[in-house]
């Protein structure tokens, strides 16, 4: 047919064609993507955003393989890059589920991370730091879950509630038949809880129904672990959402994180301990060595000290705490 490419009957047929072929290339893509191929697609994502720079697919597909690839400056330079083009062809701004991304790309979510398959009950993200003591923690947590349908772990910010939870998820795999991971510190606004959660269980939303009804009843007969993260700020809608699907829901569990507790019916709450930390008696490096937070510190998952867990140390201790610390 290439004798036809100009004639004017071809001309839509050709259009369709063409969509069809792009949308087709961006679904390979996002598998290629479930398959951890981010690597590989970067120079081929680039070429194709040179002929396609407006395809806003192609740019969440370029900004998550970054991403993944370790370059999280350049996933926010290619949203920018995203944003001028837009506003400098159309006057428009990038769409809802691109400025998302921006701001969970922003946030290190833990949902960007890719996991391998090989596990197939299990859709959390995997970590890529070690995990760093608290056995006795896990031991705990993990029991807590398998007899209650709700655990909250509440904490101060930063001590490791969401990791912990995390890891306990895993650790828990053999007992659901899957697992899911509903982030809520991006969300603004308590309106957009049911359809995190939504996302986070593939619940797609059904037109002219509410949205919670359509979750709880796709949840009604799964066997799930639900990872409900990060519940402070939006706390009356997270609780009224938990017990709705825990009233509908009787196969489902769900492992809260919050500074503070959900307060609803049927709720353990588990107040997550902060790491021990040394006192200016313990600075030899034997000893400081002995201590998870220390190990946590020197490893260098952690960047920040809360400042009500600072220790008062004057400045000979500082010195010979460096020295010790840098020999651990
Ligand atoms: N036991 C641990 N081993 C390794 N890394 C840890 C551990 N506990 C916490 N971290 C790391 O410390 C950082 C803060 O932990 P986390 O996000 O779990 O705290 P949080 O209590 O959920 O904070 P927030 O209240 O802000 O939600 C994260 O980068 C996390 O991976
Ligand atoms: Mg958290």
């Amino acid at each position: 047919m290439a004798d036809f490419t100009y004639a004017e009957w071809a001309q839509a047929e050709i259009a369709r064609l063409r969509e069809l072929y792009l949308v087709a290339t961006e679904e390979c893509i996002e598998a290629r993507l479930d398959l951890g191929q981010h690597h590989e697609l970067l120079s081929e994502l680039e070429a194709l955003l040179a002929g396609h720079p407006l395809r806003e697919r192609l740019w969440a597909a370029r900004i998550l393989a970054l991403y993944r690839s370790g370059r999280q400056a350049d996933a926010l330079r290619a949203y920018q890059q995203l944003r001028e083009t837009l506003s400098e062809e159309l006057g428009i701004a990038p769409s809802p589920p691109l400025v998302a991304l921006e701001a969970s790309v922003l946030r290190q979510q833990a949902s960007l991370e890719w996991w391998p398959r090989t596990n197939s009950a299990s859709h959390l993200p995997v970590a890529r730091s070690t995990f760093v003591g608290r056995d006795e923690e896990l031991t705990q947590l993990k029991r807590l879950v398998q007899e209650t349908g709700l655990v909250t772990v509440v904490g101060a910010g930063g001590v490791g509630k969401t990791r912990l939870a995390l890891e306990v998820a895993h650790a828990l795999v053999g007992d659901y038949d899957d697992l899911r991971l509903a982030e809520l510190a991006a969300l603004s606004e308590p309106a957009l809880v049911v359809p995190e959660i939504s996302r986070a269980c593939d619940v797609r939303e059904e037109p002219n129904r509410a949205q919670l009804d359509t979750l709880v009843d796709a949840l009604r007969t799964r066997h799930l672990l639900l990872v409900l993260d990060n519940c402070e700020h939006l706390l009356d809608s997270a609780a009224g959402v938990a017990d709705s699907i825990l009233r509908g829901a009787p196969q489902v569990s769900i492992l809260a994180t919050s500074r503070q507790p959900l307060r609803i019916a049927g709720e353990r709450v588990w107040r997550a301990p902060s790491l021990p930390v040394p006192g200016t008696d313990d600075l030899s490096p034997e000893t400081l060595s002995s201590f998870d937070s220390v190990r946590l510190f020197a490893a260098g998952h952690n960047h920040w000290v809360p400042r009500s867990r600072a220790i008062d140390f004057d400045r000979e201790d500082l010195v010979s705490c460096e020295r010790s610390l840098l020999t651990v």
